[in-house]
């Protein structure tokens, strides 16, 4: 109770006190401000003019605070514009003057009872976004599981190429951050990479797992898999974004890659991150045929194949990757 005039302290903190409330009083807003400061209130019924800090000045230190308590303003007949004013700071309600004790009390009541209500809905609000935020995280989950899955079958069939995807999908977000992608883009790119071969699942054993060179025919059904990957990718809303990349993942910069003749900037940016880096992984992994590269060597031809098979400036920005981070990505996933 925050009133100047001694004699209406006392009457309202008497009344209030009677109808059962716990009343602190304040003899202007400087002396309420520092009880405020210093232990919660649920209500503050303060006069408008006061010395040392007014009615107004208290209401607007108590929301510059951030101070959780409500508050009636008690205001003559010429205020009633500084009410309305008040109303607007936040300002539960305001009471004219003269006013009776037993009018002051129904408002407190109200006042209290308005803010038990907000109160109450706050907590529902915050369960609420609490489930909403366990169900996206178990959705995310599920859809993360759901990509493992996928590229554990493509891992199972090719044993060879075992981890390849992840170590593509690892590579390309650290190629993605160097070029300082947002955030949304290198996730949709880190999906991406992870099924960029998912369409392999469609290639007939016979010719995915052949130890020899494959002839013509086979290499137009092994060159099929960007499609295939890219009609897997469409089945699912969240995956679509990347299909595009998926499907172009083996096009060339300059246009002679497959399976379309899509060239530069026609191919999206996460097919020209994974085409470097996937082709980076191939050299310097083992396969039963041959031995992997050095780091050097495969830089060398990915720097001879800049302009033709790979975008240059991708190719500049992955050779200012650091050895020890492409160390790190390998021998996680080998
Ligand atoms: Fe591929």
């Amino acid at each position: 109770m925050v009133d100047d005039e001694e004699p209406i302290r006392r009457l309202l903190c008497e009344c209030l006190s009677a109808s059962g409330y716990e009343v602190a009083a304040a003899g202007n807003g400087a002396i309420a401000l520092s009880l405020l400061m210093m232990q919660p209130f649920d209500l503050v019924v303060s006069d408008v003019r006061m010395p040392v800090l007014d009615g107004i000045g208290l209401l607007e230190q108590v929301s510059d605070r951030g101070l959780d308590v409500s508050f009636i303003l008690l205001t003559a007949c010429g205020e009633v514009a500084l009410a309305v004013k008040a109303m607007r700071m936040g300002a539960a309600d305001y009471v004219l003057k003269p006013f009776s004790p037993v009018e002051i009390s129904g408002n407190v009541r109200r006042a209290l009872e308005q803010r038990q209500e907000a109160r109450t809905l706050k907590t529902l609000v915050n369960e609420q976004e609490a489930k909403i935020g366990r169900f996206a995280r178990k959705l995310e989950e599920a859809s993360e599981d759901m990509l493992e899955l996928l590229v554990a079958a493509l891992d199972a069939r090719e044993e060879n190429t075992r981890h390849h995807s992840k170590r593509v999908s690892e590579y390309a977000v650290s190629l993605s951050r160097r070029m300082g992608l947002d955030s949304p883009e290198i996730e949709l790119i880190r999906k991406g990479a992870l099924l960029h071969d998912v369409g392999k699942i469609g290639v007939r054993d016979s010719i995915l797992l052949k130890p020899g060179e494959l002839d013509n025919q086979e290499w137009d059904e092994m060159r099929r898999h960007p499609e295939v990957g890219y009609s897997i990718l469409n089945c699912a809303a969240s995956l679509r974004p990347a299909a595009d990349m998926v499907l172009k993942h083996h096009a060339h910069y300059d246009g002679n890659g497959y399976p379309g003749q899509w060239s530069g900037e026609e191919i999206p940016l996460g097919a020209r991150i994974f085409s470097v880096v996937d082709c980076f992984d191939a050299m310097t992994s083992d396969r039963p045929y041959r031995r992997a590269v050095s780091y050097e060597d495969a830089k060398r031809e990915i720097v001879r194949c800049a302009g033709t098979q790979f975008d240059p400036l991708l190719v500049k920005y992955f050779l200012k990757t650091d050895p020890g981070e492409l160390d790190s990505i390998h021998n996680r996933f080998c």
